[in-house]
């Protein structure tokens, strides 16, 4: 009787269609067609106290708890942001020693930033993303948007450069990219955690315009432009208050005036106190420096909302928030993006951010490129070209599917009739012998490509500590002279991030600057060498002649005293402050030299509407490709306002254009200006203004070289609160 009750219900069950989500899915939420927010609500009703406090806090090093009942998953996180990371055990920073946990290393963010190519800021976002899902992961601790304030800052490596335009643009394509693949983007470090130094503790004291105007505007975009679901706070204090639980950086700016609708998570372990996380907007404790439910977000927070201390409903906004982020990145759907991992797509990403991150810095008498028809023996000297690099910098570092030294990428790319030869030249403790042999090296070769600068050594570029020195480390300056004195065809290839060059810039023909370049680094160097490819980076940061010319050194305000770091240069962070102060940088913001040359002209300035994206006055002119090699150029746009009723820089990027130009051809660029473009934030009014009066538009090929100038008449004063 009961086995014909059950199969007449299966008859029944065949003919009479129920609704799609009766059919699979026991409980709302679990229903991909219905709306986030009703997957949300539906969802938060079900939980348990017990169970909401467990979505708000780690349960091991990157991750927070399953809720098997309800069919919630684990959920995982990485870093970020140059691939996705190495695992590490449960609760330890120890590798996990898995064998499948490689990933795609792309080129340091400062890299990223150098191409000044958000469309490959896209590319790359989106093949991190497709590796992020193929390891399982959820949300992907990048990108990282502290400005570049000191050029000695441990973590300036990962960062997007000095100037909040460019980082917000690069920062929003990443971050797009990544998005698209089903998993959150978790924007670094907010906010003003500028320095390694005293990174757990420092306080910054910055005043209202300089936070808005140089050191928010990434997070800002990140927020609005890219739509980032997961935001990070930084280790650091700010007026008084750790940034991980603070008040007017989280609640009032982030959530209240950008209307962020996301989680905001701590750094590891950045936490500090049940109270001030409760109630100043951090809706997610990561760490593992105590028991898991001794977090401040775990015990202590539960003990308060029992006790009354708490509201339920500030509970009930976290988890909100902690459940929208797991929907939107459709982390219980079927449907759910699967990811790859190292594809020839992923690699040919990381070798373009390269080749177009590469800048060169100085080219005289057209030493590069080499052309391997006439080069007979090339003496490649420098620990850095055989070096692996993409392990290091600590929280960044991948564990790469493979990677391409400087040297291979030579020796790969120049063929069996020329004959390269290596010497190392200099090693952290390495002596005398090592830089004789490299000079004899040197004397034999027709041309020496010499690879030193900087690496992941802790006290280089490595997240935990700052340099201590702008000077390039283990003798390479005066190695180098050595060098160019036994042989002056001599090409100085840096990795890292900037050094001083002054004492033997001058003695060199040539300099390229190639940061960290990732796993397809040596492939991309060699590239550029060859004339394959011609550079088309540009710096994302001014390089000083020397330490003390940049602004935080100038004014002795680094790296703070008593605790407490105030950024005295306000607003003139970079090319602002060498701009104000008429100082001669080693090498502009923007600079970056090309194998071919490029003539602008012809610029107008066409007044819209305001119409499409609030447009109202389109920069347009022409560049064209003038010298013999196809090539690509950054056209740069910067304003300066006449008489403005606040101080303000005498320049300010405002809009940027890569372009791919053949031998001989023109394009026209337009560049989309819009009421910010002219604004400046009014700590007084508390929003941005932008003024009635004359602004000039200049357009060119870095900070320093605008062949082209506009004038442009604002018609009315604005006010925009946000
Ligand atoms: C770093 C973060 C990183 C986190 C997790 C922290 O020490 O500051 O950038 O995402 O560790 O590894």
């Amino acid at each position: 009787m009961k086995m014909q009750a059950c199969l007449l219900g299966a008859v029944l069950a065949a003919l009479v269609p129920l609704p799609a989500m009766a059919q699979t899915n026991q409980y709302p939420f679990q229903d991909s067609g219905l709306p986030v927010e009703t997957r949300v609500e539906d969802l938060l009703a079900r939980l348990t106290l017990a169970e909401k406090i467990s979505i708000i806090h780690a349960d091991s090093k990157f991750t927070t708890a399953a809720i098997p009942r309800l069919g919630i998953p684990r959920r995982w996180m990485s870093d970020g942001p140059h691939g996705v990371r190495e695992d590490v055990g449960p609760d330890t920073w120890q590798p996990a020693g898995h064998t499948d946990d490689f990933s795609t290393a792309m080129p340091a963010g400062i890299c990223l930033a150098a191409t000044w190519n958000p469309d490959l800021g896209f590319s790359e976002g989106e093949a991190i993303g497709q590796e992020a899902r193929k390891r399982g992961k959820d949300i992907m601790l990048g990108p990282g948007v502290n400005i570049l304030r000191t050029p000695l800052c441990g973590r300036n490596f990962e960062y997007l450069g000095e100037d909040p335009f460019l980082a917000s643009r690069m920062a929003v394509g990443y971050i797009r990219g990544a998005q698209s693949q089903d998993i959150s983007s978790c924007v670094k470090h907010f906010a003003l955690n500028n320095q390694e130094f005293e990174r757990g503790s420092i306080n910054v004291e910055v005043d209202g315009r300089a936070l808005h105007e140089i050191y928010l505007p990434a997070f800002k975009a990140a927020v609005q432009d890219a739509g980032v679901w997961s935001v990070m706070g930084a280790y650091n204090q700010f007026r008084g208050q750790h940034c991980c639980e603070n008040d007017l950086l989280f609640n009032k700016i982030l959530k209240d005036e950008w209307g962020f609708k996301g989680l905001v998570m701590s750094d590891w372990a950045g936490v500090h106190d049940t109270r001030e996380a409760a109630l100043n907007g951090l809706d997610l404790e990561m760490g593992t420096e105590r028991n898991y439910d001794d977090f401040y977000l775990a015990q202590p927070y539960l003990d308060g909302l029992k006790s009354g201390e708490f509201p339920m409903a500030g509970l009930d906004d976290k988890v909100r928030r902690n459940l929208r982020v797991m929907f939107a990145t459709h982390v219980l759907d079927a449907d759910r993006k699967p990811g790859s991992l190292n594809t020839a797509a992923h690699q040919a990403v990381a070798r373009r951010v390269a080749e177009e991150g590469i800048v060169l810095l100085k080219n005289n008498n057209h030493t590069l490129p080499l052309d391997e028809t006439k080069v007979k023996t090339i003496a490649v000297i420098g620990e850095n070209a055989t070096r692996l690099h993409a392990h290091g910098g600590d929280s960044s570092g991948i564990k790469a599917f493979y990677e391409i030294t400087p040297l291979q990428g030579i020796l790969n790319r120049a063929g069996k009739d020329v004959n390269v030869i290596y010497s190392e030249g200099y090693q952290k403790n390495g002596g005398e012998n090592l830089a004789k042999r490299a000079v004899a090296a040197a004397k034999t070769a027709d041309v020496v490509v010499y690879i030193g600068g900087l690496n992941h050594d802790k006290g280089l570029d490595c997240e935990g500590a700052d340099r201590t020195s702008l000077k390039l480390p283990y003798g390479q300056d005066e190695l180098i002279q050595k060098i160019a004195a036994a042989n002056p065809k001599i090409i100085v290839v840096l990795e890292g991030t900037m050094v001083e060059m002054d004492p033997w810039l001058h003695k060199v023909p040539a300099v390229l600057q190639a940061w960290y370049p990732g796993m397809e680094g040596g492939n991309a160097l060699a590239r550029v060498l060859f004339g394959d490819v011609s550079p088309s980076g540009k710096l994302p940061a001014t390089f000083p002649k020397q330490l003390e010319d940049s602004p935080a050194h100038a004014l002795g305000n680094y790296p703070g005293t008593n605790g407490t770091v105030t950024y005295a240069e306000g607003l003139l962070v970079g090319y602002r402050w060498f701009d104000a102060k008429n100082i001669e940088p080693q090498f502009p913001f923007g600079f970056g030299l090309s194998y071919t040359t490029f003539k602008y002209s012809n610029l107008k300035l066409v007044e819209a509407d305001g119409g499409l994206n609030g447009t109202i006055v389109t920069a347009q002119f022409e560049i064209e490709n003038t010298g013999p090699r196809a090539g690509a150029e950054v056209a740069q746009l910067y304003v300066h306002q006449e008489n403005p009723g606040l101080p303000r820089p005498k320049k300010e990027l405002k809009g940027f254009k890569k372009v791919f130009l053949k031998p001989g051809e023109t394009q026209t660029v337009l560049i989309p200006l819009d009421q910010k473009t002219f604004s400046f934030f009014d700590p007084d009014k508390k929003g941005w203004v932008a003024e009635k009066g004359e602004f000039k538009i200049l357009v060119g090929s870095s900070s320093r070289d605008t062949a082209l100038q506009g004038n442009y008449r604002l018609a009315e004063t604005v006010f925009d609160k946000d």
